[in-house]
């Protein structure tokens, strides 16, 4: 997967079949707020960011975009921009305050009304089990550390597909286990915020494990016949240093292959072991764990926002170290933290994050050709910048533009023979952007934080052309 350069990929005109799938996407802790209503319990997320120091402002999601309250006015704007689908996720904590037990029949309702809500309007919910937001009575036991954390998840996926597994057309276990495990455990940049890279690779495991208990209870207790999934955040991996094969294999290892390696060819690859061996020994995997995770999936959830430019540091030199994400003193890496993240040419999001649509076309290629078989949807694609409201339009040209060519090079990727279902728009409305606080805008509908307005910005009217006429504005 190591290749340069960028081609020009705005276009216009091109058409999606009837059936691609377009529509908008959020996480329950980004958007719902009332952190404290109708028996939900704390999750690490709101430990962490009740943390002084660990997000930007002190920001949290306390009140969020006050979703929880205000999701009719939410479905109708989706009705609005006439969505295909809408991708949410569903707070475990609301549905069991501490992570075991019964079912809080208050949180499974409120979930219950959101997926009415969406399938009166027309629009397929795709539901995400875990978008982050562990209880945090269970990170107490050890978290995604504790093996046990993913039998209490498979508990926790049968209340929520009792309740809803009639309705949801889709279910994704797992939105980017790479985040929960190198964030939360290596880096500390994510919650729960340790900085143990045994940890990581420990959470890795567990998260994997967690998956692969989910599918079958999903199947088992879904009556209405529903897609499966999980949603991995790829990393697209480029270089032309002589030693970037060698660091583009390690990252492509931790990063990528250990979670496609468990889940879609049920095995662990033999030089992640090697690389990470001075971390761990993986003894936290257990016999017939790797056949367990190795469940078949309808749908793989590709997330993509840019590429990482890697070569080996030679030990000598000042580190770039510029891997994009905000750094607080561990690492995400455990056993190649010689691995040199290097600064990539622009131009950039407000998330400094390196606009490359020719990364997302070469990524569903590579993945098309890694697993023939395995249909793909872009579950999350999408850009922050800083907007600014002017006679109550946003003139959003930047993310706009941005959405128009990972669009481009989405239908290239088609042409080329790449089984795409879909495509998923980040995010619905602007939101909490986990250690960026509120600081950082993703919608494509903007939401005043004082008043809780909302007002479509121009790429939603954007994305709305494009979903009513198939084709490219
Ligand atoms: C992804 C997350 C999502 C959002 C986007 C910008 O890593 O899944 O919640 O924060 O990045």
């Amino acid at each position: 997967m190591v290749t340069k350069g960028s081609a020009d990929y705005r276009d216009s005109g091109l058409q999606f079949a009837p059936d691609f799938v377009i529509g908008s996407a959020t996480a329950s802790y980004q958007i719902e707020g009332a952190a404290n209503e109708d028996g939900r319990g704390p999750s690490i997320w709101d430990t962490y960011s009740h943390t002084p120091g660990k997000v930007w402002n002190g920001d949290t999601g306390d009140v969020a975009d006050d979703h929880y309250h205000r999701f009719e006015q939410d479905l109708d704007i989706m009705k609005d921009l006439g969505l295909d689908s809408y991708r949410f996720s569903i707070a475990w904590p609301r549905i069991q305050a501490t992570g075991v037990g019964a079912a809080n029949e208050k949180g499974l309702a409120f979930y219950s009304k959101l997926v009415d809500g969406l399938l009166e309007r027309g629009i397929r919910p795709i539901a995400t089990l875990y978008h982050w937001d562990l209880p945090q009575a269970l990170e107490d036991e050890g978290g995604w550390t504790n093996r046990g954390t993913a039998y209490r998840f498979a508990e926790y996926t049968e209340h929520a597909v009792r309740a809803l597994g009639d309705r949801v057309h889709t279910w994704t276990t797992l939105n980017e286990p790479w985040c929960s495990a190198y964030l939360g455990y290596g880096s500390g940049a994510h919650a729960p915020g340790r900085t143990d890279g045994a940890a990581a690779l420990t959470a890795v495991h567990h998260l994997n494990l967690a998956h692969g208990l989910a599918i079958p209870v999903i199947r088992e207790t879904a009556t209405n016949d529903p897609q499966t999934s999980v949603t991995l955040n790829f990393h697209v991996i480029r270089g032309d240093d002589e030693t970037t094969p060698e660091a583009a294999r390690r990252i492509d290892a931790l990063a990528n292959r250990a979670f496609t390696g468990p889940m879609l060819k049920g095995a662990y690859p033999a030089d992640l072991l090697e690389d990470t061996a001075s971390v761990t020994d993986w003894s936290f995997v257990q016999d017939g764990d790797e056949k367990l995770i190795h469940q078949p999936i309808d749908i793989l959830g590709v997330n993509y926002y840019s590429t990482v430019t890697v070569k080996m540091w030679d030990g000598v030199s000042p580190r770039e170290n510029a891997d994009g994400h905000k750094d607080v003193g561990g690492s995400p890496w455990p056993g190649s933290r010689d691995v040199e993240f290097q600064v990539q040419a622009g131009p950039y999001t407000d998330m400094g994050w390196n606009i490359a649509p020719d990364g997302l076309e070469e990524l569903l290629l590579h993945l098309h050709e890694e697993f023939p078989e395995q249909a793909l949807m872009i579950t999350e694609n999408g850009a922050a910048f800083p907007d600014t409201v002017e006679d109550g339009r946003v003139h959003d040209v930047e993310r706009t533009d941005y959405l128009n060519r990972h669009f481009t090079a989405a239908h290239r990727a088609i042409e080329k023979g790449v089984d795409l279902r879909g495509y998923t728009v980040w995010s619905l409305m602007d939101n909490f952007e986990w250690g960026y606080g509120y600081s950082k805008r993703f919608g494509i509908v903007r939401v005043d934080y004082d008043t809780q307005e909302r007002t479509l910005k121009d790429s939603a009217l954007w994305l709305k052309s494009l979903i009513a006429t198939r084709t490219l504005p």
